[in-house]
């Protein structure tokens, strides 16, 4: 079994794979500047408190542990916020990651998975969405993703890193023990929103009710955090037992409106839900919904969770639960 360091592994989709890592019996150490995760969502393995901007902290790491490979989720990833301030998006995204790689590089180690995101691809000029759709981010949080991509090709040809880039679709639903689940703050991802309006009474903003989709709502493909994690593993063990390097979308190929995600919520929380139809965002598309047909045939990638209705259920589960959850600080104290 092996070591992993990962880099964010306090976050939301860090901290199931740090747990699905620990359950397939690896050791894990997990480095979190805490900006935006949680202490209590690491329950195993090794917890360092630090940036990864820290060149020094890097080093120790690396020197006093032999690690054989990166798990990186560190980043951050508002996309409203990168358009008004890139700044914070290309440093910590981009030249952040920049310094993580120098140092695997330093330490020799050569084997590193990385979070990015479908945002890469922009406006789909097909659906479903292949690895090989172009690829043309239309915000600063996409671009610097790519950027990332583009680091991480060359620095295996140049010196022989061996990745894994695995493409999200929309990350959702919680761990199914109930023990961890989704908690940013801000909230910006419609599954928590539409349950946190569930608990609070609160009212969900529908934005574009005209859309040229069944009912006028965006439609977008939910992918269960826990079979993230476990696409993680799979690619893992793939890096370890010498396999090639490789980049993988993971969605759920099934995609779902607005109205749909909240249908399905007042089934669950069995709570009427208020919306509020809004204009619609800028550069946001009618569909995005993902092929994820290759890491299923090329890893052997086999999603659990495949429905919307078992997402939401083991997100309520966790939302209803927890007594961490920061809305539950916000608006049941
Ligand atoms: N959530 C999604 O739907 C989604 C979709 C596509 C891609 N992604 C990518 O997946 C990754 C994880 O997303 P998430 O939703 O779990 O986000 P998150 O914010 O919950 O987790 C990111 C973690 O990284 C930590 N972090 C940020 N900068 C750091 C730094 N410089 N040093 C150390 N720690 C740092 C934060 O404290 C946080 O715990 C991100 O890279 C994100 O861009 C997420």
């Amino acid at each position: 079994m092996s070591t992993v360091l990962v880099v964010g592994g306090a976050g939301y989709i860090g901290s199931h794979a740090v747990k699905e890592l620990n359950r397939q019996g690896h050791s894990t150490i997990v480095l979190d500047s805490l900006i935006y995760g949680h202490r209590e969502a690491v329950s195993s393995g090794i917890f360092i408190h630090g940036d990864m901007a820290d060149t020094a902290l890097l080093d120790r790491i690396f020197s006093e542990n032999t690690i054989d490979a990166v798990m990186h989720f560190a980043a951050f990833a508002y996309v409203g916020e990168s358009v008004t301030d890139p700044e914070k998006y290309y440093f910590n995204n981009v030249s952040n990651t920049l310094n993580l790689l120098k140092a695997m590089r330093k330490h020799r180690c050569a084997n590193f998975i990385f979070s990015s995101t479908c945002a890469t691809y922009g406006v789909p000029v097909e659906m479903p969405i292949t690895e090989n759709h172009p690829q043309n981010p239309i915000n600063p949080y996409g671009r610097t993703k790519l950027m990332v991509e583009s680091i991480i090709k060359d620095f295996s040809h140049a010196y022989g890193l061996k990745y894994m880039i695995f493409r999200y679709f929309n990350a959702a639903g919680a761990d199914p023990e109930g023990a961890i689940g989704e908690d940013h703050d801000p909230e910006t991802h419609l599954i928590p929103l539409v349950l946190r309006a569930a608990m609070s009474d609160g009212t969900v903003k529908i934005f574009g009710t005209d859309y040229d989709t069944p009912d006028g709502t965006c439609v977008r493909d939910y992918i269960h955090v826990t079979d993230l994690a476990s696409a993680h593993i799979l690619g893992l063990n793939r890096l370890l037992s010498g396999g090639d390097s490789d980049i993988f979308n993971l969605g759920n190929g099934n995609g779902y409106s607005v109205k749909e995600v909240i249908d399905c919520a007042e089934k669950i929380t069995g709570k009427k839900i208020k919306s509020e139809a809004q204009g619609r965002r800028a550069g946001d598309p009618p569909v995005l919904v993902g092929d994820a047909e290759k890491a299923v045939s090329s890893l052997g990638w086999a999603p659990e969770f495949a429905t919307l209705e078992e997402i939401v259920s083991t997100a309520w589960n966790w939302h209803r639960q927890s007594s961490t959850a920061s809305f539950h600080r916000n608006t049941l104290i």
